[in-house]
């Protein structure tokens, strides 16, 4: 029941209950008000005529005393009189109406001539011979000389006191509802005023101008509305997000759920091969691995650079091939760069501008005018094969990565219903960094046609506002979590991105006991022989040097794994036609060169180096023939490598060590977080990793995988999309609030 209601409720109750006791009051004040004016008017009438009855008790009493008796009677309240005899109590005389109830004899039982009263009597009677009302009777002695010559009974009507009572009850009823509907008019009279002041209070606040005692109020209410919508629809079955309930969920808040990817990346590569056949690559990309899945939940288009050497032999006139191979659930739109695009806005711009940009790896960024022309042409060739793919105005757009920072601006405005979601998969620099960036702007202005900015983490959220208060003219609402622009709300976001959970590969695989029995075979290492991995694409970021370094440390401070330990390093090229990553090349093949030429033996060697692509069911064999795993990224947004080896090891077992400039370290707290530039404690953590017991790897382990079983690449997708829903929702009721025209009750 709403407030107003129960109060007026209450007030009606109140006031009932306070008539009915009112009226009992009243009732028995006025019964002693009428009783003692009857005492009263008898007293009067007795005592006027006392003389004269006097003097008629002196002759032949009853028929004057009978005149007397009528002259009293005439008082219209006066039922009757008699006159009694002292002697014995017999009658005198009667007027015609006095009741037969009432007797001579029964005042000579009631009358006591030295009682408290004299002998005046009075009652309340019934005169139930004539099944009359209530009556007031009096009976006085009539003197003489100090002598009681006899008695006069006065019987006065009391009925209409009872009428009286019903009248006065009947007004006091009438009185107490006039009150009560008066108060609830108040009431509701009130309520809507405080209801109007309260709306308004609420639209000035939603527009920004609210009065700030009510700032911190409004700002739990918002966090509170948005964590139980968000918590609804997320949390429910926390751990049992699948490919089938993201399905479901996306048809449900999206009218027809069509989903269009846009990456860089392709998720299937066609190569050809030595045989002259045609193969299928899987790409070393964390974005690819944690989109994939969510793309077979979903389907809808991926559109990618088409960069295989047999990808237009696969595609149909449509630039469409349906994917994945043998399984086909979507559909993979390529895109075609020449020459100069690819170099200028995929190797260019993208990776020697932004990437090192917004990585704190020490490299310097390198911006052209030509680079920067030729992301805009790619972005905007992008953004046009997204319309030309759209069934629908409002398809759901998921823009990812710095390669696209101008695409969601392009698409708002060809398809101004579309959601557009961009996800940052690397981390977002400080304003000053990023004011290096000669496009920052642009750049920027491009991002902000988004509704939904996601990044791994909250420093990278708060970077990125900073960023825009400083280069742009934007607006920000800092208790939503959004930047308004021109009148468009970007919310921006944290969304630890994920992998797959379970994961099929690792479902199909061979035993842990086999995979290692294969490595061990393969890399032919002893039978105490212990291995550590590190999985990469070749790039500065991901600290291969350091972790290097730091089994050289290991060596030389922990001499029992000497001739014992081994680090098996693999490397897919990447963008080799950078110099910087053709440098890194060389730099790695001469470090392992020179720590493998300090610890070798004849039949040992600490380092093993494969600088080449691997398929992920071979990563995933070496992942779980392991003892540790080091991933020591100097910088980096995620790293889906530390999640992938949690999620290979269905044993329960492996050490992974974590470097604290991950975003993943943010999550896997039960891993051995180190700071891969510091080469003792990174050595030390190696150390303790090799040295830890069964029962404590298998505690840590099963923590690890327990969280990403609940926190899945499903669920990641989930929290985005129906952000992106819920906003929507809540971005109309605030234009309704907020239009001033529109009447909000
Ligand atoms: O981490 C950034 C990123 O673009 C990922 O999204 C992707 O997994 C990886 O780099 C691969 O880069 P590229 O596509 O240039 O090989």
């Amino acid at each position: 029941m709403r407030w107003p209601f129960r109060l007026t409720l209450t007030l009606v109750v109140t006031l009932g209950l306070l008539t009915w006791a009112a009226s009992s009051v009243a009732r028995s004040v006025m019964q002693t008000w009428f009783e003692r004016d009857l005492s009263l008017r008898a007293e009067l009438a007795i005592n006027g005529a006392r003389l004269a009855l006097v003097n008629a008790w002196s002759g032949p009493p009853a028929e004057a005393v009978g005149s007397l008796l009528t002259e009293i009677a005439r008082d219209e309240r006066v039922l009757g009189v008699a006159a009694c005899r002292a002697r014995d109590f017999s009658r005198i005389a009667a007027t015609s109406g006095f009741p037969a109830t009432f007797s001579c004899e029964m005042v000579g039982l009631l009358v006591r001539p030295d009682g408290p009263n004299g002998d005046w009597t009075t009652w309340v009677g019934t005169d139930t011979k004539a099944q009359g009302g209530p009556v007031h009777v009096t009976a006085a002695p009539i003197r003489s000389n100090g002598d009681v010559l006899g008695y006069l009974i006065l019987v006065h009507d009391l009925s209409f006191a009872a009428r009286r009572e019903a009248e006065t009850k009947r007004l006091l009823l009438i009185a107490f509802g006039v009150l009560a509907l008066t108060t609830s008019i108040i009431t509701a009279v009130a309520n809507r005023l405080a209801w109007r002041r309260w709306t308004r209070e609420l639209r000035s606040s939603l527009d920004g101008t609210e009065r700030p005692e009510f700032h911190s109020v409004m700002q739990d209410v918002r966090a509170l509305a948005d964590r139980i919508a968000a918590d609804r629809d997320i949390d429910r079955d926390v751990d049992t997000w699948t490919p089938k309930r993201l399905r479901e969920a996306i048809s449900r808040h999206f009218n027809d759920g069509e989903v269009i990817i846009v990456a860089n990346r392709e998720p299937y590569i066609h190569e050809h091969d030595a045989e002259g056949g045609i193969r299928v690559a899987h790409p070393a990309s964390g974005l690819v691995t944690a989109l994939e899945p969510v793309m077979r939940a979903c389907s809808g288009v991926w559109i990618s650079h088409g960069s295989g050497s047999a990808d237009r032999e696969m595609v149909d006139a449509r630039d469409h091939v349906a994917v994945p191979p043998g399984q086909e659930s979507y559909t993979l739109r390529r895109i075609w760069l020449t020459r100069e695009e690819e170099r200028g806005y995929y190797y260019g711009f993208a990776n020697e501008g932004l990437w090192p940009l917004c990585h704190t790896g020490h490299t310097r960024p390198i911006f052209r005018a030509e680079d920067w022309r030729q992301y805009q042409i790619v972005n905007q060739r992008f953004a046009d094969a997204v319309v030309q793919e759209a069934k629908t105005d409002s398809p759901v757009v998921l823009a990812q990565d710095y390669h696209f920072a101008l695409l969601p601006k392009l698409v708002l405005q060809r398809l101004p219903k579309a959601t557009i979601i961009m996800f940052w998969h690397i981390p977002w620099p400080t304003a000053e960094r990023f004011g290096i960036c000669p496009q920052r702007e642009e750049l920027l202005d491009g991002m902000l046609g988004a509704d939904i900015l996601g990044f791994h983490t909250q420093s990278h959220c708060n970077n990125f506002v900073e960023t825009v208060e400083r280069y742009l003219e934007a607006r920000t609402d800092r208790d939503r979590g959004a930047l308004v622009q021109k009148g468009h709300r970007t919310f921006v976001r944290p969304y630890p991105i994920s992998i797959e959970w379970p994961v099929l590969r690792a479902e199909v695989l061979p035993p842990v006991t086999e995979a290692r029995a294969v490595i061990w075979a393969e890399l032919g290492l002893g039978r105490d022989a212990l291995l550590g991995v590190g999985v990469d694409r070749l790039d500065y970021t991901k600290g291969i040097e350091e972790r290097l370094l730091a089994v050289d440390a290991l060596l030389e401070r922990y001499p029992e794994f000497r001739g014992r330990f081994t680090f098996l390093q693999i490397a897919a090229p990447s963008r080799t036609e950078i110099d910087r990553y053709r440098q890194l090349s060389q730099d790695v093949n001469a470090l392992v060169k020179r720590i493998n030429e300090r610890w070798s033996t004849k039949r040992y060697a600490p380092i093993i180096f494969r600088l080449e692509h691997h398929e992920p069911e071979r990563v995933y064999q070496l992942y779980r023939a392991a003892d540790i795993c080091y991933v020591s990224s100097l910088h980096d947004g995620m790293n889906l490598v530390a999640k992938e080896f949690v999620a290979s090891r269905d044993d329960d077992d492996g050490v992974l060590i974590l470097s604290q400039f991950t975003g993943a370290a943010h999550e896997l707290t039960e891993a051995l977080i180190v700071n891969p530039y510091d080469l003792d404690q990174a050595s030390d953590a190696m150390a303790a990793a090799l040295r830890m017991d069964r029962a404590e790897r298998r505690t840590r382990m099963r923590h690890m995988r327990t969280h990403l079983a609940e926190f899945n690449v499903y669920r990641w997708a989930a929290r985005m999309l129906l952000d992106a829903a819920r906003l929507r929702r809540q971005e109309s009721l605030w234009q309704r609030l907020t239009t001033r025209s529109t009447p909000v009750l």
